[in-house]
């Protein structure tokens, strides 16, 4: 016997887009597991500067803006689960927080592999001289974890810095 057509689309899952929403307490270990999952830099990560994307009740991506002694202001933190990858939500949390921080330049560190993506944001490349010194303490440290991490596995990872002007 054939199934009903008008069940089988009942019954078919149904995709959603993910609603984009600031963190709560109760996501921070969610936040933490899907950084780590990502291998970014796991120290900073006070769940009030974060956004997430929330699908159903279930977080699937992360996003921060650190803001640093001097008053840079750093997009952090940007990871979309794994299984959820490729599917426009790094580019919806991305702009997201990038609006978050309205006339001010914004700056991120991050592993050369993801500078064309970042560039598809407005984000540009820069020197070490246009780096500012409260930003630059944070970079110095990642790159000599970096180092090592490359030299242990025979890796040419390299830390970029990149900067975001209000087009
Ligand atoms: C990088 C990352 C955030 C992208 O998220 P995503 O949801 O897979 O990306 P999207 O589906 O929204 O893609 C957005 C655009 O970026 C492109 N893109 C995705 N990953 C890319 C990558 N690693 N390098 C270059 N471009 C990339 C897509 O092709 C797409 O381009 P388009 O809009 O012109 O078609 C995600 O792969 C991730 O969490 N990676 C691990 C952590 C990480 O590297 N974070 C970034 C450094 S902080």
């Amino acid at each position: 016997m054939s199934e009903c057509p008008a069940r089988r689309a009942y019954a078919a899952p149904v995709p959603t887009a993910p609603q984009i929403r600031p963190a709560t307490e109760a996501d921070a270990g969610t936040i933490r597991s899907i950084i780590r999952q990502a291998q970014l830099n796991p120290r900073d990560l006070d769940w009030r500067r974060f956004i997430v994307a929330d699908d159903g009740g279930q977080v699937v991506a992360t996003a921060q803006v650190r803001h640093h002694a001097e008053g840079t202001r750093e997009l952090a933190s940007v990871a979309v689960r794994s299984d959820r990858q490729g599917e426009g939500i790094g580019r919806r949390i991305s702009e997201a927080a990038i609006a978050r921080e309205p006339g001010r330049p914004l700056y991120l560190y991050t592993e050369g592999r993801t500078v064309e993506y970042w560039g598809k944001f407005g984000f540009r490349e820069i020197g070490d001289g246009e780096v500012p010194p409260d930003l630059f303490k944070a970079v110095r440290f990642a790159r000599r974890l970096i180092g090592i991490y490359s030299a242990v596995f025979r890796k040419g990872y390299r830390i970029a810095v990149m900067r975001r002007d209000e087009p």
